[in-house]
Order: structure tokens, then C-alpha cells, then sequence
């Protein structure tokens, strides 16, 4: 048994500790966000964020994840109310058959969360090990920009907020 914190929810897990964190999280808890595309952590597609970091959720092993704080693309936002890295890939149409998306945003989430104002070398980079074979890296590379700005602003506003 272990508890593992999704999106700031506990679950009280019955597996092999050896078991991957995304069959849990697709198996057990139907957070289906994360992709199974490779199994063996090298497309990126099952990308989710563990402790600000982003993690290959296909070769990550539930017992590293005790105590720590998994993040997955439903606990961005919503279709009602979406985060700035989604919205920001709805407005650049970054999505082609679309299976690589979420873990390209939550990677890139996680290089905004250490690098509010990436350069697009930065981006490049960050989002080497996921991989996308529709070829939509120019407007991925948009996307991020445009999340990056999307953040800017509403922190600006939340501080503009508090200074009244
Ligand atoms: Fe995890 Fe490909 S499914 S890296």
C-alpha cells in the first residue's frame, strides 16, 4: 500500500511498488491525460510533473513516489477553465492527431515553472525528449511562447491586484 498525492488528492494505492506510475494513474485513478506510447522512456508522451520536475511516468516506479507531489495535465485546468499552457496550445492549434500534447505541455509547464521567459533555445532544449511525429514543433514552439506571456500577465494582474 501506498499514498500517492495527485493533484493535491491522496489515493491510497494497492500495487507492486514496482509497478509504473502511469498504469495508476490511467488504471487505477482514470487519469488518462498522460499517454502510453513507448513504455520504455523514450518518446515522452506519458510526461507528468513530480516535485516541479518533469517525470517519464512509463519508468517511474510507484515506490520512488511516496511523499511526493504528482502533478498530471487534469490538474492544470479544465475545458471550462483551462491553464495558460493549455490555452495557449488551443490558440496556436498546436495539436495535430494530438497524442504527444499532453505530455509536451506538462514538460513544458515545468520549464515555465523554473523559466517564466524561455528563449526559444531554452524551449528546444527543455522539450528535446518528447517526441512529436506530425511535425507541429513550430507552433508547439509558438505555444510555449505564448504560455509564457498568458503567465506573465496574469501574474501582473494578480500583483497590479494586491497593490490596490
Ligand atoms: Fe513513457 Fe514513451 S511512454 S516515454
Amino acid at each position: 500500500m501506498i499514498t500517492l498525492k495527485v493533484n493535491g488528492r491522496d489515493h491510497r494505492i494497492e500495487a507492486d511498488p514496482d509497478t509504473p506510475l502511469l498504469y495508476v494513474l490511467r488504471e487505477e485513478l482514470q487519469l488518462n491525460a498522460a499517454k502510453f506510447g513507448c513504455g520504455l522512456g523514450q518518446c515522452g508522451s506519458c510526461t507528468v510533473i513530480v516535485d516541479g520536475k518533469p517525470v517519464l511516468s512509463c519508468v517511474t516506479p510507484l515506490m520512488l513516489l511516496e511523499g511526493k507531489q504528482v502533478t498530471t495535465l487534469e490538474g492544470l485546468g479544465t475545458i471550462e477553465h483551462p491553464a495558460p499552457i493549455q490555452r495557449a496550445f488551443m490558440d496556436e492549434q498546436a495539436a495535430q492527431c494530438g497524442y504527444c500534447i499532453p505530455g509536451m505541455m506538462m514538460r513544458a509547464q515545468a520549464l515555465l515553472q523554473d523559466n517564466s521567459r524561455p528563449t526559444d533555445a531554452q524551449i528546444r532544449a527543455a522539450l528535446e525528449p518528447n517526441l512529436c511525429r506530425c511535425g507541429t514543433h513550430m507552433r508547439i514552439l509558438r505555444a510555449v511562447h505564448r504560455a509564457a506571456a498568458l503567465m506573465q500577465r496574469a501574474d501582473a494582474s494578480t500583483t497590479e491586484g494586491g497593490a490596490r
